[in-house]
């Protein structure tokens, strides 16, 4: 073998289990492995884990906070105006380098996957060449999954359509759109059938910003999963925030829930910027506006969680930690069972991993030899401490570490050691 990982905990639940690889693969998995490695890690209990997946993410907008300004109502509307007063400006260069640094930061967190939208409004689609050679220079180390999205609509901002077309011809994976945004409610649904058909003419998958608002009648869900069904696309469609399901009738969320089930439909949630986003034009109470997940969760549908943004016109904060995702949505979703909260781990693992169609990925033989060591027993230990990467491996190599989370305590006179896994472990 060319390396094995010793006494991991899996997040199955299985525990003393060992991990041979080899040749970038998993060849082994079992207890007390007899063939040694080259290499071996003794995990010594902790959880090891498939990468971190994020279903959501703007890595063209990523770490340009504070250019041309801050966004001062924090609201998406201005979000979207800023974006537009930053576009101009943006060179291929920038674009690069930013994103080059934000994938250090993914990489370095054992986040190895990552599916993110790239605007394709925009005469010179300067952020899609950016990013697709960011995907080109990544690729060793992180699969980037590309979606077109036309920022400003597809119907609203002249020739999106042609320059969204023109995107997908140079590469990129996925069909994006943002039907809530478009000029009427009637335009909105026709911009769904229209990128529905254009995903099934050319067989790509469809990821859609929909419905990412709190009015209780933006309902364009429900033509997404029509349209799913239609044209025969079920499993390949991703409806992401899915805010305004906050905030619908109930009665009307019972019959839209087993048709997105029918459709199956992949749901993407964004705690960190629902949560900060949605409710701006509320007085008291006001709403949370994260979509059902526990709800969506329950009717069995794909749920996966997205970080959406780091340090943009839309989000200040972030660091590519898909715990920290994880753990906000737990909160959000009120998420606090057991089983709640590894559901919140699945979403940034293996649901974001199936809504990406990834290959390969899970810890199985045959699997890729990609892992991440965290320094946790389980997976609520991992959401609960949002754990430290001790190591991570990509394709069986390790690309990461970084050491323990303590911290020295000295009272009366007796220095301790102090960690944060539960004492009774
Ligand atoms: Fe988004």
């Amino acid at each position: 073998m060319d390396l094995v990982v010793r006494g991991a905990a899996l997040p199955d639940g299985r525990r003393g289990m060992d991990i041979g690889m080899r040749d970038g693969r998993i060849v082994a998995v079992e207890t007390r492995l007899a063939a040694t490695g080259r290499e071996e890690i003794d995990a010594g209990g902790m959880l090891v884990s498939p990468p971190f997946v994020d279903a959501h993410f703007h890595m063209d907008a990523t770490l340009s906070l504070g250019l041309p300004r801050l966004n001062r109502s924090g609201t998406l509307l201005e979000g979207i105006a800023l974006w537009g007063e930053l576009k101009p400006t943006l060179t291929q260069d920038a674009v690069v380098t930013r994103a080059m640094a934000y994938c250090d930061w993914a990489a370095a967190q054992g986040l190895l996957a990552i599916r993110s939208h790239v605007d394709v409004c925009d005469e010179r689609l300067l952020a899609v060449d950016a990013l697709l050679e960011v995907r080109r220079r990544v690729s060793p180390y992180i699969d980037l999954q590309l979606v077109a999205f036309p920022q400003d609509g597809v119907f609203r901002f002249p020739r999106a359509m042609e320059l969204l077309r023109a995107a997908l011809d140079r590469g990129v994976d996925v069909v994006g759109g943002i039907p809530h945004f478009e000029r009427t409610m009637a335009e909105g649904a026709r911009s769904v059938r229209a990128l529905c058909e254009l995903a099934a003419e050319r067989g790509l998958r469809v990821d859609m910003h929909c419905d990412e608002t709190d009015d209780p009648m933006s309902r364009h869900v429900e033509t997404l999963a029509f349209e799913t069904q239609r044209l025969g696309l079920q499993g390949r469609v991703v409806g992401s925030h899915l805010t305004s399901m906050h905030s619908m009738d109930n009665y009307y969320v019972s019959k839209l829930v087993p048709l997105m089930a029918e459709a199956r439909l992949g749901v993407v949630a964004n705690p960190l910027i629902n949560i900060s986003i949605q409710g701006r034009h509320d007085t008291y109470p006001r709403r949370r506006g994260m979509t059902r997940v526990p709800e969506l969760v329950a009717a069995g549908l794909t749920v996966a969680f997205g970080h959406d943004c780091v340090m943009d016109p839309w989000y200040s904060l972030g660091t590519g930690d898909m715990l920290e995702v994880a753990q906000m949505g737990v909160h959000v979703a009120q998420m606090t069972g057991i089983e709640a909260m590894e559901a919140c781990f699945d979403a940034v693992t293996c649901n974001a991993a199936r809504l990406l169609g990834l290959e390969g990925y899970g810890i199985e033989p045959g699997c890729n030899a990609d892992l991440v060591l965290l320094e946790a027993r389980d997976k609520v230990e991992a959401i609960r401490t949002r754990a430290a990467r001790l190591a991570v491996l990509r394709r069986g190599r390790v690309i990461a570490r970084a050491p323990a989370r303590h911290a020295t305590l000295a009272i009366d006179g007796r220095p301790r050691t102090v960690d944060f896994l539960h004492p009774r472990g």
